[in-house]
């Protein structure tokens, strides 16, 4: 045994401190990773899997890339935090850079996460809002079923699931929910000229991987348009290449007025940025809002590198490969077990859902393939979600499916 080798029984201790020390709001695998490498991890026990699920999104270079891992380095050894009070450079560099790679933001703010970059939103909106003489009552903020929009209280109420808001009432007030894709119920909830928002993901990610219907983004927009409010979309999992583009709504052809992105963003590293276009870039002044450490030098030197591979046409060309592969071997596994009613999502942000006969039941086929050395992810109780590295070799993609397909043949087996 060498050094970086644990003892036996190491897995297991390791796992009753997290039994006994978290706030029990997750239910993890019992499995402690150790190491990554592109599309592969280790566990504790020296296991190997292949990872579709990319830390929620997150890894969209995969695990270990040379070229975050010099940048984290370099930046580490110069400066780590100044907080916002003083300039340094990478978050200054990737400020400009965001705006010019989005194609309409204006000014940009940097922060940690996705709920802060969506409460950050959400927050731009109401200055807007209020600058414009509205009184509160005017403030409303639509935003869809089905949508996960993250867990401060303002993003979860943004939120519209019920299971992520019980027991936290009272909720802020002021936002209203209509079903996702319906543009007939969306125009009655504005008729009345009270809403500021309307606020989406352009792909739901854990509201089931469903994609915006085509064109509805752009009615959408119109609506915002005849009713002077603004739209906001949030591209925390979409975005950053995910769906074949840098930025999601780019496929939907319109422009929005705020964007908000983390996940792969920092390709690891936690950061988060509320884009602003023109209409708000200026509606919060000084001390309206604040970090202490969003745009941290560390995070912001490697967010710089992130977003410069992320949007390489070499990235988008292996998400569109990727993706016919994965659909095609989703496809044919659906086939032969009959497990699947639909493969749907764009690039790679794919959602198998279960057929009937199977519904409720992603999370076994997680543990089975979890068993086989595959990682994946559900987008609730009945739809498998892929979401690997958006650099994921052919090879990768090939075991990984090979590994599902053994993870089914057990799940559907006679027990
Ligand atoms: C679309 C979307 N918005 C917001 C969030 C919240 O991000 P975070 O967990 O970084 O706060 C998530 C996280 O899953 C998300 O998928």
């Amino acid at each position: 045994m060498n050094a970086t080798t644990p003892a036996a029984g190491d897995t297991a201790s390791l796992i009753d401190l997290g039994h006994r020390y978290f706030l029990p709001v997750y239910r993890q695998r019992e499995l402690v990773l150790e190491r990554g490498q592109g599309a592969r991890l280790w566990d504790s026990e020296g296991r190997e899997y292949v990872d579709f699920a990319a830390g929620i999104a997150v890894c969209g270079l995969g695990h270990n890339d040379p070229d975050l891992h010099a940048a984290l380095v370099e930046q580490a050894g110069k400066l780590w935090h100044t907080s916002n009070i003083f300039f340094s450079e990478p978050p200054l560099r990737l400020a400009e850079e965001l705006v010019t790679a989005s194609r309409f933001a204006e000014r940009v703010f940097l922060c940690n996460s996705g709920a802060e970059a969506n409460e950050a939103a959400i927050k731009l909106v109401r200055k807007w809002a209020t600058a414009q003489g509205r009184p509160p009552q005017q403030r409303v903020i639509v935003t869809f079923r089905g949508s996960f929009h993250g867990r401060t209280l303002a993003a979860v109420t943004a939120t519209a699931q019920p299971k992520y808001q019980e027991g936290y009432e009272p909720l802020p007030g002021g936002f209203r929910y209509v079903d996702f894709n319906d543009i007939v119920q969306l125009e009655t909830a504005m008729a009345a000229g009270d809403v500021a928002a309307v606020m989406l993901e352009p792909v739901q990610g854990e509201g089931g991987v469903m994609p915006a219907a085509s064109g509805f983004l752009k009615q959408v927009r119109a609506l915002c348009d005849k009713h002077n409010a603004l739209l906001v979309l949030d591209e925390i999992q979409a975005g950053m290449g995910r769906t074949g583009s840098l930025f999601a709504h780019w496929q939907d052809d319109v422009v929005p007025d705020i964007v908000t992105l983390a996940k792969a963003l920092g390709g690891g590293f936690p950061i988060g940025a509320m884009l602003a276009g023109p209409k708000v870039a200026e509606a919060m002044g000084f001390g309206a809002h604040g970090t202490t450490f969003g745009g941290n030098p560390l995070a912001a030197a490697v967010a710089r590198v992130a977003l410069r591979k992320l949007a390489s046409p070499q990235i988008a060309a292996n998400v569109s490969r990727q993706s016919n592969a994965l659909r095609e071997g989703l496809g044919a596994i659906g086939e032969e077990f009959g497990v699947f009613a639909q493969v749907r999502g764009r690039g790679l942000m794919l959602g198998a859902v279960l057929s009937s006969e199977y519904a409720g039941r992603a999370g076994e086929i997680l543990d089975l393939a979890a068993h086989e050395g595959l990682l994946l992810l559900q987008a609730g109780p009945d739809v498998l979600r892929l979401v690997p590295a958006l650099n994921i070799t052919s090879e990768d993609v090939a075991e990984g499916l090979k590994r599902l397909r053994a993870a089914i043949a057990a799940f559907v087996a006679p027990r």
